[in-house]
């Protein structure tokens, strides 16, 4: 899409359009030094970690991690495509905007991402009418069958695709697609010289993002076919690891106390008409970080719902570790006897499944361990209290440890006293200390959980993205980290921050890494930031060296001839001349 707007008209509208007054519009914004801070609008916070950068024109939250330049903040609050939010934009300060539309080639040069967006849309549409038809008879038969009503069918936009091997296929190459695009949209099956329908025989699920885009499909089979559900594959629209299924209903819904996160698109739906709100899935494959941070930016907390089978439980553990890793806090909605929410909600009804108490991460793993031990025994109940131990250990709320040490004394037969002596061993950071708070600086946002290297890197990049250093002082192999590599090399060809950020064809990878990077420092003056700069490379080449000269090490361990031994001796002489050569410059 951005393609077709010609970057210097783009450029203009950088230039002329104040980020801050933009934003401002939105949410209360506070000054401090060259720098914007608000309460970010994308997730629930209480300090301010949403900042504005006016120089670079972009936004980025440093606890949510959103990012971008002014047009994605206007698609973000607007709920807008990206040519809507230009327009917006250009208006707002009466641009007139670039005659794109008396082109004949238009239609051709729009991009493919939109094609295929709106292949998808007229798939789902497709679909949809095919469940009314008799042809989709089967298929509507089944949803009825599992309890789903008309109204919900519609609310979900659920279809069918029939038993037919091309009726997709034929009715949007009559609309204009290609053959390449319908492939590409992951809706056909490419086989020698034919194509075919991707989907048959199934239930249709469409996944939409919260923009309202139609980004690809689950279809359910109706019968024991494997398998059980098929998903469109990852195509240049749809990446199952970022996406959540129903985040475009979830948008709808302000002020969202939690998410219910549930395994199938059909716990989903179900438990929807059953009346519970903000519930979603994930796209067939286990949660990302990605996702996580997604689900952030939509409610204060999360609450993990999976089957109740061991799979699901499983599945709950490695959840929540992505959870705490994003700083997303979740707890845990326990179905009993392996069901899973559609079946719960069904068998059990509303005020039941309203009934369940989410637990929390600690009593949930209190739960699990407790299932791996035998109480019965002395063996089992101190390993059962040696393990549970070790979670309180990390409990930070000194009431929530006392509830929890109540418990497990009556569990275990272990004394309060015994207890608090085994959470304090080895326990430098026990709960007395008043540490559960996590008091954040508003100007120095919190730093995540990245390596020393990546930080510099980071530095690096910011300082140049802010022109504060020379061009020519820096290389792009001077990041060793892919996406940082990236970002510099857009930088080092002459873009601009904003340019860069509002570039689709970056992956989020670049954007996230580039977007937190450009927003990191900005108040340095340029003698101060060429030293910072120096510093970053020298540190960078400092850290280089180290790993070589471990690599050497290992290498000098497993040499087999002692003339070998010897190089890789005299070679790491020469690094750790060097190395102290760095370290006496820096200094
Ligand atoms: P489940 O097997 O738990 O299905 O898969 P379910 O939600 O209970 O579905 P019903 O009730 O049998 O219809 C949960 C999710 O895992 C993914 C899908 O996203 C599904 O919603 N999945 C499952 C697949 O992608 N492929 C499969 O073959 C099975
Ligand atoms: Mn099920």
């Amino acid at each position: 899409m951005a393609g077709r707007i010609p970057s210097a008209w783009m450029d203009e509208l950088y230039a002329r359009t104040d980020i801050v007054s933009v934003v401002s519009a939105y949410l209360p914004l506070k000054k401090d030094g060259r720098r914007y801070w608000g309460l970010c609008p994308f997730h629930h916070e209480k300090t301010a970690s949403f900042s504005v950068n006016p120089d670079l024109n972009l936004y980025y939250c440093f606890g949510c991690k959103a990012g971008g330049n002014v047009v994605q903040f206007v698609m973000e609050m607007e709920r807008l495509s990206y040519m809507d939010a230009v327009k917006l934009l250009a208006d707002r300060i009466h641009m007139t905007l670039p005659e794109v539309r008396d082109d004949p080639d238009y239609e051709k040069r729009r991009s493919q991402r939109e094609r295929l967006l709106n292949a998808n849309r007229e798939a789902a549409r497709f679909y949809h009418e095919m469940l009314w038809k008799p042809e989709g008879r089967r298929c509507l038969d089944y949803l009825h069958g599992r309890g789903l009503d008309d109204g919900i069918i519609r609310r979900f936009g659920l279809g069918a695709s029939a038993d037919q091997w091309d009726s997709l296929t034929k009715y949007l190459t009559e609309k204009g697609y290609t053959q390449e695009e319908l492939h590409l949209a992951g809706l056909t099956v490419v086989k020698g010289e034919s194509a075919y329908d991707m989907f048959r025989s199934r239930a249709m699920f469409p996944i939409i993002d919260q923009y309202g885009n139609v980004l690809g499909f689950g279809g359910r089979a109706m019968n024991d076919a494997k398998p059980k559900y098929l998903n469109t594959s990852d195509t240049p629209v749809f990446n199952k690891r970022k996406g959540v299924y129903a985040i475009n209903l979830i948008r709808k819904q302000r002020d969202l106390k939690r998410i219910l996160l549930v395994e199938g698109y059909m716990d989903v739906v179900a438990i929807s008409q059953a009346g519970v709100v903000g519930a979603v899935a994930t796209l067939g494959t286990a949660l990302t970080n990605e996702q996580a941070r997604l689900l952030k930016r939509f409610a204060p907390e999360v609450h993990l719902a999976y089957d109740g089978d061991e799979a699901g439980q499983h599945a709950i553990e490695r959840g929540l570790e992505i959870f705490e890793a994003e700083d997303v806090p979740a707890k845990v909605l326990y179905f009993p006897d392996g069901l899973d929410p559609d079946e719960f909600i069904r068998q059990r009804g509303l005020d039941a499944f309203q009934a369940l108490r989410p637990m929390t991460p600690t009593a949930f793993r209190m739960q699990r361990l407790r299932l791996r031990c035998d109480l019965e025994t002395q063996e089992g109940r101190t390993e059962y209290a040696k393990g549970c131990a070790e979670l309180l250990r990390k409990v930070r709320d000194p009431v929530d440890v006392e509830n929890y040490l109540e418990l497990l004394s009556v569990q275990t037969g272990f004394s309060r006293d015994v207890l608090v002596a085994q959470i304090g061993v080895s326990a430098p950071e026990a709960s007395s200390q008043n540490n559960f708070t996590d008091k954040r600086e508003k100007s120095e946002p919190k730093r995540g959980r990245v390596s020393e290297g990546f930080r510099t890197e980071q530095t690096l990049l910011g300082l140049l993205a802010a022109g504060a250093v020379p061009r020519d002082t820096v290389k792009e192999t001077d990041f060793l980290h892919p996406a940082l590599r990236e970002a510099a090399k857009q930088l080092l060809s002459g873009r601009t921050p904003a340019d860069i950020m509002g570039d689709e064809n970056l992956s989020a990878e670049v954007l996230g890494a580039a977007g937190e990077a450009f927003s990191l420092l900005t108040n340095t003056d340029k003698d101060h930031a060429a030293q910072i700069a120096s510093d970053c490379l020298r540190n960078l080449q400092i850290q280089r060296i180290q790993q070589e000269i471990n690599q050497m090490t290992e290498l000098m361990k497993t040499a087999e001839t002692a003339e070998k031994q010897g190089e890789a001796l005299k070679e790491v002489a020469a690094l750790t001349k060097e190395l102290a050569r760095l370290r006496q410059q820096g200094r």
